[in-house]
């Protein structure tokens, strides 16, 4: 048997909390589809370590990790103790530029059983894949302060929209909407108003939808896509969006379909060149750590499109039909308005699987 090595980075907050329950279902999945899986913990990245050594992982994380066949993440974050910045830069944010994870794949799907917050959907009217930039764009570190504490104080930061980083996410979302049955994407633009890097992006989806000629696509503004996305959000499939338009329509879907505890995300080297990182799209959430109520779901999910992207789709599909059944007739998390606690949940949807 082909033994996977996987990295598990709980990080901090719920993260510790949900990240056993994610490891108890991907182990129910092997062990029913006979897949060799090796679990590695590390205490780092986290505001822990931060505390004790001044950083949030050892200088040679990047060795100590490149031997993982993936990493499997929980959330970083304890803004009480590190400044958010420090934390993410100093981890999740190092891990997708340097192991070149340009794709931030997030699944959202109103599932059968979960309370959706917007009038008249039924589950099947919210089922598209968000496609985010995960490398480039508004998230860059090049800028800087000057004249701190005066009144000419300014700071500046720069966007970045390189041809590779561009054309790799739009081609992957073309190459995606292709495989599904409504042949249908969405980019999201603010070309109206950021007049140069907006534009350029525009310009090259246009390119792009020229070599598939079967795809629908369109194109929003973000201010107007995100109204979309409330009021009719079954007429998107595929969206593609620059790394900062993908972070905030990945929190905004996921909350239209009932709940953010459910959102997984997968963080892609398609080229298998560096391992690939799964992680909910939640993060450490400080106002629920400590009582054993984070909904486990997203980081299950996770564990599903991990072992996908590791070619066992069987199991993918096994695992996410068992979310699916748990959430129709199983324990609920209070997020979803049950009284289950995370292990709860946890267990039930291993048992399933
Ligand atoms: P958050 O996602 O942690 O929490 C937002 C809200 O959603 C909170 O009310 C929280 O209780 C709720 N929530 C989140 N996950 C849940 C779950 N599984 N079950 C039930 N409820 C859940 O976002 P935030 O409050 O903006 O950030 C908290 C910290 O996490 C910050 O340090 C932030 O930078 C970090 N963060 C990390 C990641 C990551 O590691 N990928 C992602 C987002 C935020
Ligand atoms: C996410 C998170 C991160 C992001 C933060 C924690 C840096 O919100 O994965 O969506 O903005 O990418
Ligand atoms: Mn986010």
């Amino acid at each position: 048997m082909n033994v996977h090595k996987i990295a598990v980075l709980a990080g901090d907050g719920i993260g510790k909390e949900v990240m056993p329950e994610g490891i108890r279902a991907v182990d129910a999945a092997a062990k029913r589809f006979n897949i060799g899986i090796e679990w590695t913990s590390f205490e780092w990245p986290s505001c822990d370590y931060y505390l004790k050594h001044g950083k949030m992982m050892p200088d040679d994380w990047k060795e100590q990790l490149d031997g993982y066949d993936a990493l499997f993440f929980g959330a970083v974050g304890w803004p009480d103790t590190v400044p958010d910045h420090v934390s993410l830069w100093g981890s999740l944010l190092k891990f997708r530029r340097q192991f070149d994870q340009y794709i931030n794949l997030r699944p959202v799907r109103l599932l059968p059983g979960v309370p959706c917050p917007l009038a008249n959907k039924q589950p099947g009217d919210i089922d598209m894949m968000i496609v985010r930039e995960n490398t480039e764009g508004e998230y860059s570190s090049v800028g800087g302060r000057m004249f701190e504490g005066t009144d000419r104080e300014f700071v500046l930061q720069e966007a970045i929209f390189t041809r590779t980083g561009v054309d790799r996410v739009l081609k992957f979302a073309f190459e995606l909407a292709q495989k599904r049955p409504k042949k249908h994407l969405t980019s999201a633009t603010k070309s109206n108003g950021i007049s140069i890097s907006m534009p350029y992006w525009d310009e090259r989806v246009d390119a792009m939808s020229a070599g598939y000629p079967e795809i629908r696509h369109d194109k929003y503004h973000i201010d107007i896509l995100a109204a979309r996305f409330v009021l009719s959000p079954e007429r998107f499939d595929v969206v593609v969006a620059s790394n900062l338009f993908g972070d905030i329509l990945s929190d905004l879907g996921p909350a239209c379909a009932g709940t953010i505890g459910i959102a997984p995300s997968a963080n892609l080297n398609p080229e298998r060149s560096f391992p690939s990182l799964f992680e909910p799209v939640h993060g450490s959430a400080p106002d629920i750590y400590g009582q054993n109520i984070a909904n486990p779901i997203a980081m299950i999910w996770c564990g599903a499109m991990m072992l996908d992207f590791l070619g066992y789709t069987e199991a993918h599909d096994a695992m996410v039909a068992a979310v699916e059944r748990c959430l129709v007739d199983g324990p609920r998390t209070p997020d979803l308005g049950g009284t289950a606690s995370t292990t709860e949940v946890g267990m039930a949807i291993a048992s399933i699987i």
